[in-house]
This record gives C-alpha cells, sequence and structure tokens, in this order.
C-alpha cells in the first residue's frame, strides 16, 4: 500500500486529484468508480478547476458510484445522483451517458442491483475506485457485518450511519433507511484503489482499518488484502497509523 500524508484536507484534495488525473490522462477511456461524502468534495473541485485551464479531457471517461439512497430522486439535493452532478459531472466534458449512479427509484431495487452488476461487468470492470471511509468503517454503504462476496445490493443502514448523514438532512427522520451499494467483491475487484481520509475524527478506524485486523466488523480493513491500494490522507486522520 502507498501511504501519502498531506498537511491538511486541501493539500490531501490535491493529491487525490493528482492520482486521479494521471489516470485519466495515461488511460483516456478509463472506467472511474466514484464515492460522496464530504471528503472528496475538494479533490472534485480540483479536477474542474484542471478541467477548466484544459489539462483535462474526460470525453472519454467512464464512471461508475459506489451507492445511492432508495427512495430519493436524482433531483432530490441529498441523492448521490445530485451530489455527482453539482460537484462534477456538470462542470466538466463527461458524457452523460457514460456516468452511472445506482437507481435510487427504481421499483425493483434488486433488479436495479443485478442491473448494476451487469453494467459493472460491461464496462470491463473498474480501473480506479475512490473510496472514503465511515466513521464505522463501511466503504460504499457496506455496513460493519457485510458479508465479502456480494456484488450491488441493497442495505438497511446502520444507526451510527443514518446519525453521521443526519448532518445534510432537516430532520433524522429524513434520512433515508436503506441505500443500494456496490458490495465489497465489486470493489475488491477495482484494479487500483484510492482512499481518501482527512481530519482527527477518522485517525481512529483508519487505524483499525490498516493497522488492525481483517474482519468484517471494520469493512475497509478488507483493503488490506487488495493488492494495489493508494491511501491518501491528512496528517490529522493518519496521525494513530
Ligand atoms: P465522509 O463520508 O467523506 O462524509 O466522511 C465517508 C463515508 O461515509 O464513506
Amino acid at each position: 500500500m502507498k501511504i501519502y500524508v498531506t498537511e491538511n484536507y486541501q493539500a490531501m484534495s490535491r493529491k487525490a486529484a493528482n492520482i486521479v488525473s494521471a489516470h485519466v490522462i495515461l488511460y483516456p477511456s478509463c472506467v472511474l468508480g466514484l464515492a460522496t461524502g464530504s471528503t472528496p468534495v475538494g479533490m472534485y473541485r480540483q479536477l474542474v478547476a484542471w478541467y477548466q485551464k484544459d489539462d483535462l479531457d474526460f470525453s472519454q471517461v467512464k464512471t461508475i458510484n459506489l451507492d445511492e439512497y432508495v427512495g430519493l430522486a436524482p433531483t432530490h439535493d441529498q441523492s448521490y445522483r445530485y451530489f455527482m452532478q453539482t460537484n462534477l459531472f456538470d462542470h466538466i466534458n463527461i458524457v452523460p451517458a457514460n456516468t452511472y449512479v445506482p437507481d435510487g427509484l427504481a421499483p425493483d431495487p434488486e433488479e436495479a442491483c443485478r442491473r448494476y452488476n451487469d453494467i459493472i461487468h460491461s464496462l470491463g470492470g473498474i480501473d480506479m475506485q475512490v473510496l472514503g471511509i465511515g466513521h464505522n468503517g463501511h466503504i460504499g454503504f457496506n455496513e460493519p457485518g457485510e458479508a465479502y462476496e456480494l456484488e450491488t445490493h441493497v442495505v438497511d443502514l446502520a444507526e451510527s450511519t443514518i446519525d453521521a448523514n443526519s448532518r445534510f438532512f432537516a430532520r433524522r427522520e429524513d434520512v433515508p433507511r436503506q441505500a443500494l451499494t456496490m458490495g465489497i467483491k465489486s470493489i475488491m475487484q477495482a484494479r487500483r484503489i484510492l482512499v481518501v481520509v482527512s481530519g482527527e475524527g477518522k485517525a481512529g478506524i483508519v487505524r483499525a482499518a490498516f493497522a488492525g485486523p481483517v474482519t468484517p466488523q471494520v469493512p475497509a480493513s478488507i483493503l488490506q488484502l487488495h493488492p494495489d491500494v493508494t491511501l491518501v490522507g491528512d496528517r490529522a486522520a493518519l496521525s494513530k497509523l
């Protein structure tokens, strides 16, 4: 595993964007697995800035996101489709049809998961998967205790995740209780993985994930078994490693 320690959030964002942009430059038609959450926002902002300077071209890139809340429309300001549009896709020259986010409104969510797996396979798998880590160690919405062998599936969100994400909703009751998420298997099959972490609040879980035992109780710990992981974090998040 490669580890980059940066001074602060901004430097972490820039380093992560460096790594993604190098990949896009070397492999213009690559498949990027993308993540939502607070952590990668600065990385997306940096990618947009480089695109606007004409340093990046996304016209052949395909993206596939980790997860989506069940029940939120793409236009809902807390849906992950909306997040991706407003933080990245609306500002770059990616072809809309080449961006995939699970369908939170699918009448049959299980069927939507199967379709999503088919998409991942038909794209030839994921070249580089960006991941944040939840305070409870989740990656995507794979909560503690999830089986490792799963591809995209429907999950019941952990109470700790509902608590963490309620900061984005007017009321805790408004946080969806379920999500569609790529599974641990889908994530582990990505050829490269880029993990971004920031802030002292993540230091404990980062230690558990990368210096503790590999256990389903800390889903991110499975990444220790992946052959090509790059961890980019600020000094605070990596302080206990
Ligand atoms: P965060 O979320 O980037 O908002 O901390 C990470 C996650 O829950 O995966």
